[in-house]
């Protein structure tokens, strides 16, 4: 027995592992991060083993009071983790045998690291999707807010990012909770497939023991157990499409944030981010950057990189478990990690952002942002549409060499490129006039966006 490395499997080696080995193949520093669902799916096991007859009752009480002990100790950092006993499944384990005595060694009946492992990954990812999703909601709740009172605000649309035509701020935002509301539906629809219950599958082929699957599956809340158990133990497919959609997410982000820097730059000057959400510099005083748009833009890169390992990791693996999906928790700890960090971050900024009217109004206007609106004014009086894109062309190049904008022309002046153009022609000219024209659903017009925000309400409490 004395050249037992471990307890839990030593019994037909020779000799000890070799300890850099040991080391190398442990897991527990990362995997201990599970234990609250490796203990949630053991006192499930332990229930249904004792409902089938495999455990009396009295041994399940047993290993359920130590499990719930060990559990305490734990969250009050006064458990010993051991790098010889592997990972967290024999860590506790080992922990509940020598609370409870032998009957501790009854509670792996049944069940193997395999199975117990994807069970853990998938119960944590699932806790972790609704605290994502809450965040979600947060953070577009702050975007219907500030939405709703810049539904007034006219700034310009970009093309090429160039100024293209006016829109309002609010409906620039909705365009944000749009994306927000797809990323919100994927990980939603994510949840479904991360919700079976891999537990009975053992080690690959399931169990001899009478097991109840669905007992199991109800008491952990699982909306069924897997179908096959060599599936079950073997694909990290769920936490592949997390991590996509964690991606998506995080490139939706990536988007806002670059908007937000350039927004909060000398240049554009269209937002104030509050001084909380921002940083100096220790050389230049006068700076304040925009830290938080700016990292949330770069932390994109860890998301995307680990939706990378895991898809390699999983790759050309036959069937059934191996040890290569040891690899898999800590990409996909550190990409609910980040998300949640950048939705937070997102979610508590947001409804702090100041639009600078004034300043988005005087860009609107600098960039003949309402030259489309004057050719579909020409279109109305009966030029074809071909012909007026020509001549606003020229008017356009009559206003850069003039210093004007279209609205700053006289009527005379306009005249010069078309006979039929009217006094009327200052009602399109405008930028009220230009973004209340767009007046259909998902159009610019303030009352527009009164109305998408009002269906984001809806949304938002139908969920
Ligand atoms: N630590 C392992 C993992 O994270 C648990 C399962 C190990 N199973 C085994 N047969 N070695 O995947």
């Amino acid at each position: 027995m004395s050249n037992k490395t471990n307890q839990q499997w030593g019994g037909r080696f020779s000799e000890p592992t070799d300890a850099f080995v040991a080391r190398f193949t442990a897991s527990v520093d990362f995997d201990k991060r599970l234990y609250k669902q490796d203990i949630q799916g053991s006192v499930a096991h332990a229930r249904m083993l004792a409902k089938v007859g495999v455990l009396t009752q009295a041994e399940c009480d047993d290993i359920i009071r130590g499990l719930g002990e060990i559990r305490v100790q734990i969250e009050r950092g006064e458990f010993e983790w051991s790098v010889a006993l592997e990972d967290v499944h024999m860590n506790i384990e080992a922990a509940l045998t020598q609370r409870i005595g032998i009957t501790g060694k009854k509670l792996h009946t049944g069940r193997s690291r395999n199975d117990q492992v994807a069970t853990d990954i998938r119960l944590y990812l699932r806790d972790e999707t609704d605290l994502i999703l809450d965040e979600i909601s947060r953070l577009q709740q702050g975007l219907l807010d500030l939405a709703e009172r810049e539904a007034d605000t006219v700034m310009p649309g970009f093309t090429h990012l160039q100024t293209a035509q006016p829109v309002t701020f609010g409906h620039h935002l909705m365009a944000w909770f749009e994306m927000l509301s797809r990323d919100y539906e994927r990980f939603v629809d994510c949840r479904k497939r991360i919700n079976i219950m891999p537990l009975g599958a053992a080690a690959l082929a399931g169990t001899t023991y009478p097991i109840d699957r669905h007992y199991t599956a109800e008491l952990l809340q699982f909306s069924a157990p897997a179908g096959n158990s060599l599936d079950a133990v073997s694909d990290r497919d769920f936490a592949i499409e997390f991590c996509a959609a964690s991606s998506l997410l995080l490139m939706h982000m990536t988007r806002m944030s670059e908007e937000l820097v350039l927004w909060a730059s000398a240049q554009f000057n269209f937002v104030n981010l509050p001084d909380r959400f921002c940083t100096g510099s220790s050389i230049m005083p006068q700076k304040k950057n925009p830290d938080v748009p700016e990292l949330v833009r770069g932390k994109s890169g860890r998301v995307y990189g680990h939706l990378f390992s895991l898809l390699t990791l999983m790759k050309s693996q036959p069937l059934a478990y191996n040890k290569d999906n040891q690899e898999d928790k800590e990409p996909l700890f550190d990409t609910v990690d980040t998300v949640k960090g950048c939705l937070r971050a997102f979610a508590d900024m947001v409804p702090a952002l100041e639009a600078k009217k004034e300043v988005m109004r005087e860009a609107a206007i600098r960039g003949f942002s309402t030259a489309t609106d004057l050719a579909d004014y020409l279109v109305r009086k009966g030029v074809a549409f071909r012909d007026a894109h020509e001549i606003v062309g020229l008017s356009v190049a009559y206003g850069i060499k003039t210093g004007k904008d279209l609205g700053q022309m006289a009527l005379e002046e306009l005249r010069q490129f078309s006979e039929v153009i009217d006094a009327d022609v200052f009602d399109v000219l405008t930028l009220e006039g230009s973004v209340s024209a767009r007046d259909h659903i998902g159009g610019t017009a303030p009352n527009q966006v009164r109305k998408a925000v009002e269906v984001g309400r809806q949304l938002l409490s139908s969920r």
